[in-house]
This record gives structure tokens, sequence and C-alpha cells, in this order.
């Protein structure tokens, strides 16, 4: 197949970027980004290119149609393997179930109250969840440390209730973090664990230019 005619859109991204512009495209679905990114490309064999997506599909699909001078992969297969093996090591090893996390913390059953003046009840499984979810969103965020923005709550808790709620859950998240990056702890680890770790090492992508698809938000 010959090479697209960029449209418009397209022609204003490859301009702002052929005069060396950071920049992000946001269009709907299909509406060529990914394309877009291949006519940057093909401007630019001269140079070493970079192209990570979230998703191995994409990748392995840019792998096919990309220039060879740029090296197509996911994110999380470049932070494999710049990590230390004993984390990816972990990933082989039966995630803690929740109920046994909350037990090993000593965090029983709970009850508060809620908007509707009864009460929300959460059980220990569930409490294991919240923890192992929280550690989830902070390693899918900016943060460097886990926070209170990380732990979601039922919605039926009142404001007050709820910040409460999470200030008690906090420490719970920040132990199960520590514990993921420990070498003592044998408990699995899920590839965001890895990525994050990578991501606050501010590891050092080398290339001359990187194209990166389906970026979060
Ligand atoms: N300039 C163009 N001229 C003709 N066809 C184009 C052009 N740009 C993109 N296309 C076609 O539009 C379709 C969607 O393109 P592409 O996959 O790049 O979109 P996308 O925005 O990355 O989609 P998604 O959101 O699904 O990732 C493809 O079939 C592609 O070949
Ligand atoms: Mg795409």
């Amino acid at each position: 197949m010959g090479a697209l005619n960029p449209t418009d859109e397209q022609q204003v991204v490859l301009q702002r970027a052929e005069r060396g512009a950071t920049l992000k495209i946001k269009a709907y679905a299909g509406a060529g980004k990914t394309s877009t990114l291949k006519m940057l490309a093909d401007r630019r064999t001269h140079l070493r290119g970079r192209f990570l997506a979230f998703n191995k599909a994409i990748a392995e699909s840019a792998k096919a149609k990309f220039p060879k001078n740029v090296q197509c992969s996911t994110w999380h297969s470049l932070a494999y393997r710049q990590v230390d093996p004993y984390l990816t090591q972990k990933l082989n090893q039966p995630k803690e179930r929740p109920q046994d996390l909350a037990s090993r913390y000593g965090l029983g059953p709970m009850r508060l109250p809620s908007i509707m003046g009864k009460t929300v009840e959460l059980s220990a499984y569930q409490l294991g969840a919240i923890i192992a979810d929280s550690t989830g969103r902070f390693c899918r965020s900016a943060q460097k440390e886990p926070d209170t923005r990380h732990i979601q709550v039922s919605d039926m808790l009142d404001d007050r209730t709820a910040d409460e709620f999470k200030a008690f859950i906090l420490p719970h998240v920040k132990r199960h973090w520590e514990e993921c990056l420990s070498r003592d702890s044998r408990a699995g680890i899920s590839p965001d664990v890895y990525l994050k770790v990578w991501e606050l090492s501010q590891p050092i992508i080398h290339a001359d230019f990187l194209l990166c698809d389906e970026m979060p938000e």
C-alpha cells in the first residue's frame, strides 16, 4: 500500500513536529492518529525513533508498519527489561487474596454510616480489595507515593466519613506498596507495579524522537 496523503489536520501535526515541537494529538477513534505517527516516522528515517504503546496489539502492528529506524514496543516491555529481575520474578507468584491481606493487616469487617442514615458494611474481603485497588490506581498515576486520591470509596458514604475512611486506609495502602517493592514479600504483583518502579527511576529513553500511541489523559 502506498503512503497516505496527509489531511489538513495531519499536515498541521507534521509541520509542528518539523519545528521540533512536543505535541499531543487528540482525535476521535479511527480519525488517523496512529497513521499520523507513521507519517512522522516515514519523514525521519535518518533518525533513531521509538514507538511506545500500552496495548500489545498496537505495538505489534506498528512493528510491521513502521520503518526499521523506529523500535516499537509496549511501555511494559521496555520497563520489564530495565527493572531489577527480583521484581519481575514476582509476576509469576500468586497474588495474595484480599481477605488474607486484610487479615494480615488486622482488618476485620467495618460498619460506616451512609448518607441514607443506614450503615454501609465493608467485609474484610472488600477492605483488602480496596487496598489492592488503591495500590493499582497509584501505580497508574503520576504521583510519587500513594495518597488519598488513589482510594475509591462507596458513594453511599458522606464526604466526612469518606475522608476519615480514606485517611484510615492510606497507611495500609502505603504498606502494601512497600510490600510490592520488597524483596522479602513473596506475594505476586501486577505489571503496573514494575512499570511504576521504572517510571519512578526516571529512566532515559535513548532515541532522537518518541512516538507514544494511546497516551492516558
Ligand atoms: N490521510 C489519510 N488518507 C486516507 N486514509 C487515512 C488517512 N489517515 C488515516 N487513514 C485511514 O484511516 C483509518 C484509521 O486510521 P488510524 O488507525 O491511524 O486511526 P486512529 O486515530 O489511530 O484510530 P484508533 O483510535 O482506533 O487508534 C486507517 O484505515 C487509515 O489507513
Ligand atoms: Mg490508533
